[in-house]
């Protein structure tokens, strides 16, 4: 009888793990971090992965991939863009929000393609780039982009195949469709679709066939608050196009919720045959005042019905759905996004892939356990600081800056530095940086006190990027005698209620630390980087001096420690 309960109940449930429609939690978001205007691709034939790929702007390398195969553990794959002849224009001395936009991935046919665009302010000329590769975990196998005519002058291209095997290229602003050819990148006249519901902005088109409609998604509202999905179809590419009435079918405007800013989506079906969708999204409700990591990737389940509308639902920290079973076999050399760094720099190995610097650098800054210093990431000082400026030539110049996203509400970062500067102003330290006008440093900096060079700890604000916000003063203190010819460990924590504490420590002793000072994270949040999101790393500058001293960090090291999914709520990674 006893045995008999048992099988019976392990035979129902051994069906329900097998039944597809059984709904797992997750938290938001999937992609932490900054990882805006996501666009995925389901594909069966890479073992049933699903690939993403987020909008870099200035990061180098840029246009990352990310593969999953449940959804919610995620590797960074590759990077569509990582040699800098690709994409030479990211040299320019532009603003801070120019670079690589949204794109839109796909995958036909044994290949895939990533769509995507470069702008630059100066010039209101985007340039369509297509990136294709026939193995998303190389980057050595994406292609040189294939520029695409851009007819419409204008931004977020999506790729989409017809049944008859026509390529078409939808495209912002008030959205245009056009006939293209990957192979020359030749562009057709563009046919003007849909412009939206009426908000601003529309933009971020992606182009889906489905029960005899053409469905066209789009953004709206512009990317702040008033952010929304909206979705339009047509039984001809051409149109007319039918708007939902029940539009839109994602949003957080005019609501208090933490997730803010949702929009830009893209929509895709797992291998069950359920739908979903990814946006992106601000958390910093209801304020939308403090969102250092900026517009990062969202999922939630969606239902689509034969001959009906998606219905999504409500993005939020805590989501239930059918995701696939929990699987982290998946192929690649890169880490996952949500794990520690613990990065040692031994000889022969590379700068690790989640590493990145602000535009392609100068890589002579760069080296790896270079002779006589195993174990350290040597950065040679740039001429210019991380604020750089006008004079300022990227390719000449380049900064001694490498970074990692933050990619948690609460995180500890630290590295030691070895650094005997003897020059006038030479400086090696680290930063939590959205952008050149905007960051927050902790350096060991030559000062001229009093007549005599003194390696002194600076901590220093840079907010020239986001007017009257106040920031902390700042505070030089001398490195103490006992820490001489000592390896000097600083660190960075971000705490609950979105703080930044950066403290400095000799290595033989770290407990015994100089806490140098703590700023809020509104300092980098929007201002001049409205578009991007917070990197954490370390830097080199002679500050416009003769020093060329290098640095040597060693036991570089982060931890993501919590997320914040509703407000004032934190989970622990
Ligand atoms: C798919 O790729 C193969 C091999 O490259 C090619 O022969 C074939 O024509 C392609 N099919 C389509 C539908 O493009
Ligand atoms: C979109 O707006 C433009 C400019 O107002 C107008 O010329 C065009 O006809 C509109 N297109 C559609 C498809 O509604
Ligand atoms: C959002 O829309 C409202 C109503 O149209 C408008 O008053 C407000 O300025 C908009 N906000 C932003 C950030 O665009
Ligand atoms: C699973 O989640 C989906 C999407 O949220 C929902 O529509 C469905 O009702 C859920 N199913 C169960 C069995 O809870
Ligand atoms: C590093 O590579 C060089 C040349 O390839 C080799 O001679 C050397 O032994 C390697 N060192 C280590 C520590 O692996
Ligand atoms: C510099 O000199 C002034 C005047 O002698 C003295 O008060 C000050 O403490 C000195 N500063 C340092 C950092 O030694
Ligand atoms: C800063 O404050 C001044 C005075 O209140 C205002 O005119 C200006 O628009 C503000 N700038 C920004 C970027 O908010
Ligand atoms: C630091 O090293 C230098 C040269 O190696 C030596 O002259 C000096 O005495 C050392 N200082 C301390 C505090 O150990
Ligand atoms: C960067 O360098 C410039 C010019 O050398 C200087 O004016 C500025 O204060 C420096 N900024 C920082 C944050 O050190
Ligand atoms: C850099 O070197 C030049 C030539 O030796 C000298 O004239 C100049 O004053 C130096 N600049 C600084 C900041 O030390």
């Amino acid at each position: 009888m006893f045995l008999r309960v048992i099988s019976t109940l392990g035979v129902a449930l051994t069906s329900w793990v097998h039944c597809s429609s059984m709904n797992r939690t997750y938290t938001n978001p999937v992609l932490p971090g900054w990882n805006s205007d996501p666009s995925c691709a389901f594909v069966q034939e890479w073992d049933n992965t699903f690939f993403c790929t987020t909008s870099s702007f200035l990061a180098f390398p840029g246009a990352p991939v990310f593969a999953s195969k449940d959804l919610t553990n995620w590797k960074l794959a590759s990077y569509a863009l990582n040699r800098v002849d690709q994409v030479p224009e990211l040299l320019n001395n532009g603003q801070q929000s120019e670079g690589i936009w949204a794109s839109t991935i796909r995958y036909r046919n044994g290949t895939f393609y990533l769509i995507t665009s470069y702008i630059s302010f100066a010039v209101w000329e985007p340039k369509l780039l297509l990136f294709t590769t026939t193995d998303p975990f190389d980057n050595n196998a994406w292609s040189d982009p294939v520029r695409v005519e851009n007819p419409a002058n204008d931004i977020d291209p999506d790729i989409f195949w017809d049944d008859d095997g026509k390529t078409y290229m939808a495209i912002a602003a008030g959205i245009y469709i056009s006939e293209i050819d990957v192979t020359t990148g030749a562009a057709t006249e563009p046919f003007r679709v849909w412009n939206g519901t009426g908000d601003r902005n529309p933009e971020g088109p992606h182009l889906y066939k489905k029960d005899g409609y053409y469905y066209l998604l789009i953004g709206e509202g512009g990317t702040e608050t008033n952010h929304s999905a909206t979705i339009a179809r047509s039984r001809d590419i051409h149109g007319p196009y039918e708007g939902y009435t029940k539009n839109p079918v994602l949003t957080a405007k005019n609501t208090d919720r933490y997730f803010q800013t949702v929009g830009h989506a893209d929509l895709f079906q797992d291998g069950d045959g359920n739908w979903w969708a990814v946006a992106l999204s601000t958390r910093s409700g209801p304020d939308w005042e403090v969102y250092p990591m900026g517009r990062e990737t969202v999922l939630v389940p969606v239902t689509w019905e034969e001959g009906g509308w998606p219905v999504a639902d409500v993005v939020r920290g805590r989501m239930s759905g059918p995701l696939p079973p929990q699987n982290k076999d998946i192929k690649g050399g890169g880490p996952f996004v949500d794990v520690p760094d613990m990065i040692d720099f031994p000889p022969n190995s590379s700068i690790p892939r989640q590493l990145l610097f602000w535009r392609p650098p100068k890589t002579s800054l760069f080296a790896v356990s270079s002779p006589g210093h195993p174990n350290t990431l040597c950065i040679s000082p740039s001429r210019f600081n991380l604020t750089a400026g006008d004079n300022f030539q990227p390719a000449q110049d380049g900064l001694g800056f490498i970074a990692r996203k933050q990619t948690a509400s609460i995180f500890e970062y630290s590295v030691d530095v070895s650094f005997k500067p003897s020059a006038v102003d030479e400086e090696a330290g680290v930063s939590v940086f959205l952008t050149q006008l905007q960051h927050i440093d902790l350096g060991i900096i030559n000062l001229a006190t009093n007549g005599t060079l003194t390696p002194t700890l600076r901590f220093r604000i840079e907010a020239s990027g986001k007017p009257n916000v106040t920031v902390p003063d700042m505070k030089v203190v001398p490195i103490p005698d006992s820490w001489q010819n000592q390896t000097i460990r600083l660190s960075v924590k971000a705490t609950e209620g979105s703080m930044y504490t950066l403290s400095a420590a000799s290595t033989s002793n770290p407990q015994e630390s100089i806490n140098m000072g703590s700023a809020s994270a509104l300092i980098v949040s929007g201002g001049s980087g409205p578009f991007t999101g917070t990197l954490v790393g370390a830097y080199a500058t002679s500050n416009g001096g003769n020093g060329s001293t290098p640095a040597y960090f060693s036991r570089w090291r982060y931890t993501p420690l919590a997320q914040e999914i509703s407000e004032g709520e934190y989970v622990r990674v």
